[in-house]
């Protein structure tokens, strides 16, 4: 009767292990518009700078035009960083790049990051997809 109990718990710690290793979360449909005037936004204030917003990583290349993918890397969902040398993404967790646009160019990721489109009037800049 013990060894039941016991075994029934096992089964269950291992079904919670298993939630914790599942695929990046879905990339999210978003659509939000960033006042760059705001010091919020501080970091798109100069080429390569970059934030995240509403599970979106925002950067500003070093040619001055802004591009947006999803943050979470497709391979276990942790978040991406831009590095603006390469004008790519990277994820520091097992090494997962992307390009510009998203599309996968290294490391373990199984699929593209989303890209959603940026529309910059004035200060604002509307981000969607
Ligand atoms: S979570 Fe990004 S490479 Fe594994």
């Amino acid at each position: 009767m013990i060894g039941m109990s016991l075994g029934a718990f096992t089964i269950g710690s291992r079904m919670q292990s298993c939630k914790k290793i599942s695929p990046a979360p879905a990339a999210p449909v978003v659509d939000f518009t960033l006042n760059l005037a705001d010091p919020a936004y501080a970091a798109l204030g100069h080429n390569g700078g970059y934030l995240y917003n509403n599970g979106v990583i925002v950067a500003r290349t070093n040619t001055g035009t802004y591009i947006a993918v999803s943050e979470f890397c497709t391979h276990k969902g942790s978040p991406v960083i831009y590095e603006a040398a390469g004008n790519d993404f990277f994820c520091n967790s097992h090494g997962a790049s992307y390009s510009s646009i998203g599309a996968v160019t290294g490391g373990p990721a199984p699929s593209a990051l989303k890209q959603y489109t940026t529309t910059l009037t004035g200060t604002s800049l509307r981000v969607n997809g």
